[in-house]
């Protein structure tokens, strides 16, 4: 095997929707809806946000999943048009009657997944990372540290948190089960964002299929350049641990949830 990611990506928001609704009785192929619609409208916005986040105005990559970037493959036109086309497909895909029978669970859908993707979420989240960069402050501590979970929470938190959440509403869960979700899907937003900051600096590009060093080269705000690697590990298990707490209730029901969490603070690509 060249590259394990080699032309696809984890796919970890589809994977997400799809096993928090397993979570409620939920299944692929089970007649009740097309859990796959809404999965890969998740998979539809993160793949456009990487598209756009690898853009030469943007962080300038070159590399994604072991390949050429879409502007390096293609052409910058390219880039950005294709980013708009994964973006508004996933609304048509998460609109779509074979998504949920219930126009109000689509409704739902499709504005979540709104909220989740803009100004609110990772397209605000973008904003103010790219505004921190080269102008954080290591020595104003508490306020970098909460500035940089807000940034996080919104440009990568935030759909990891409606993936889980979709998964609920597809699911029909509880009001007080949703709730528990929603703090999961929080918690592994922030633990994701702070693995990919730790492989940064500590991974292997080859495995990545990404380069490595670039948020110390661009002056990224992050909990590892705030905290250094050790601290920023620390944190990670930590984040594991209240994700196993919070998802304890619901018995082995959750364990893939709770592998998931396991995974993303373990992972090397
Ligand atoms: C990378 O996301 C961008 C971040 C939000 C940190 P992933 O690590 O999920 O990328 P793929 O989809 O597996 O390539
Ligand atoms: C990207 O964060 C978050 C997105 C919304 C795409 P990064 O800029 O750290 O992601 P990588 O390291 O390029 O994958
Ligand atoms: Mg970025
Ligand atoms: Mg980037
Ligand atoms: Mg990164």
């Amino acid at each position: 095997m060249r590259h394990a990611v080699l032309g696809g990506g984890k796919r970890l928001r589809p994977f997400l929707v799809v096993e928090a609704a397993r979570l409620f009785g939920r299944d692929l192929g089970d007649g009740a809806g097309d859990l796959l619609l809404a999965a890969a409208a998740l998979e539809c916005v993160h793949c456009y946000s990487l598209v756009h986040d690898d853009l030469p105005a943007m962080d300038d990559d070159a590399l994604r999943r072991g390949r050429p970037t879409v502007h390096v493959a293609y052409d910058e036109a390219t880039a950005i048009l294709a980013g708009d086309a994964l973006l508004t497909l996933a609304f048509d895909l998460a609109g779509r009657p074979e998504a949920d029978p219930d126009p109000a669970i689509r409704l739902a859908l499709v504005t979540g997944l709104a909220r989740a993707a803009g100004l609110g979420g990772m397209v605000g989240g973008q904003i103010l990372d790219l505004a921190a960069e080269g102008r954080f402050d290591a020595r104003r501590r508490d306020l970098a540290e909460a500035e940089i979970r807000d940034l996080q929470a919104m440009k990568t938190g935030a759909l990891l948190r409606f993936s889980v959440e979709a998964g609920a509403l597809l699911g029909r869960a509880a009001p007080e089960d949703s709730r528990r979700l929603t703090r999961y899907g929080e918690i592994l937003g922030l633990a994701f964002q702070l693995a990919d900051d730790l492989l940064d600096v500590t991974g292997d590009a080859g495995t990545l299929g990404k380069a490595t060093a670039k948020d110390a080269g661009r002056g990224k705000a992050t909990l590892v350049s705030l905290h250094g690697v050790e601290a920023a590990r620390e944190l990670l298990a930590g984040l594991v641990r209240e994700a196993e707490t919070l998802l304890a209730p619901f018995g082995a029901r959750a364990d893939t949830l709770v592998a998931t969490a396991r995974f993303v603070a373990a992972r090397d690509r």
